[in-house]
């Protein structure tokens, strides 16, 4: 690790665990930090499914970023951060794939497995929502992936200015999100859905965020050549396959806030068991999808030039 990256970094990615605090609800790992309203467990199985996402991911898009920056990510030294990494799939995929690169994941619970951490891949504990422990214009390349649940409405502004902060002149940010509603919707997936979207409001939190990320990139003067990918449905000719991991992996996540949930729609266990299982079946038949929007956008290389001039 260079001195540019690691001068900011206080712990290794096998030290983490000892640094985490964790709570048990229901026979499920949670984080326990104070400054994250993040409500997904951070266990065994919370990697796993986070593993089959990432495929999932790969699977629908055929290809792990959109942002114009293959040629970077072969040259040597190429830096890249990703923010809210988790089990660090896309991370140490990434890491694979262009070993020339340097691989950072920064997370305010890592749960990655160090057996499988690729050599040119670290990963560190950090809060988006507070300041990154990085220096301004380290990077090459900032990406990000379904952090809604982790970030407060009011905070996007904020985030966004802490991603483009640590992305260098010239440099690349993309940002991934999904929207908590879909277009066809069973009668169980629209009660669960709705308590999904009762959730966030609770926390805080926007369910809508996804639709706001353009705006975002466009207002912030550091950047430009901003993108905007709509996906509404899995359209690869193995559609009818992903459709069911795409079931399988809501059902996982939505079990993953269970307790929440049932008190939102004021149900027992059995009956909260039942209607995932039900939206599982629906997810498939009627092939549901929560749009997913992904903005990418470069940081100019004449920003600092510019204000010179003001
Ligand atoms: C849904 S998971 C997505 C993981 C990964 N980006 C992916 O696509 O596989 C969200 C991750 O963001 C992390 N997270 C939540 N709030 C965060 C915050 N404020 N700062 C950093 N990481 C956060 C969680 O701990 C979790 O690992």
């Amino acid at each position: 690790m260079d001195n540019e990256i690691s001068k900011n970094q206080s712990k290794g990615a096998s030290d983490l665990s000892n640094e985490n605090t964790f709570k048990i609800v229901d026979g499920r790992k949670y984080h326990n930090e104070n400054n994250s309203i993040y409500f997904l467990p951070s266990d065994n199985e919370e990697i796993d499914r986070l593993h089959l996402q990432h495929y999932m991911q790969k699977n629908i898009y055929q290809r792990n970023f959109f942002a114009p920056v293959e040629h970077l990510l072969k040259q040597e030294g190429a830096k890249v951060l990703d923010v809210g990494t988790g089990a660090g799939s896309w991370l140490f995929e990434m890491a694979a794939d262009y070993p020339k690169a340097k691989f950072i994941g920064v997370d305010i619970s890592p749960i990655h497995s160090s057996h499988i951490k690729p050599n040119n891949a670290e990963i560190i504990k950090g809060n988006v929502v507070e300041r990154l422990p990085f220096d301004d214009n380290t990077f090459d390349y900032v990406f990000q992936r379904f952090l809604s649940p982790g970030i407060p409405e009011n905070k996007w502004p904020f985030v966004i200015n802490e991603l483009v902060r640590v992305v260098r002149p010239g440099g690349f940010l993309e940002v991934l999100d999904c929207e908590y509603k879909a277009s066809t919707m069973g009668p169980a997936t629209t009660k669960i859905l709705d308590a999904v979207f009762v959730m966030f409001q609770e926390f805080g939190l926007d369910p809508n965020v996804c639709y706001k990320l353009q705006n975002y990139l466009k207002e912030n003067e550091q950047l430009h050549d901003v993108h905007c990918e709509i996906k509404k449905e899995i359209d690869t000719k193995d559609a009818e396959e992903l459709y069911k991991l795409y079931s399988k992996n809501y059902v996982i996540a939505t079990k993953g806030f269970k307790s929440k949930l049932m008190s939102i729609m004021k149900i027992s266990n059995d009956e909260f068991d039942n209607l995932v299982e039900k939206m599982g079946e629906e997810y498939v038949k009627l092939k549901t999808f929560s749009p997913q929007v992904r903005v990418y956008a470069q940081k100019k290389t004449n920003y600092c030039d510019n204000l010179k001039f003001l």
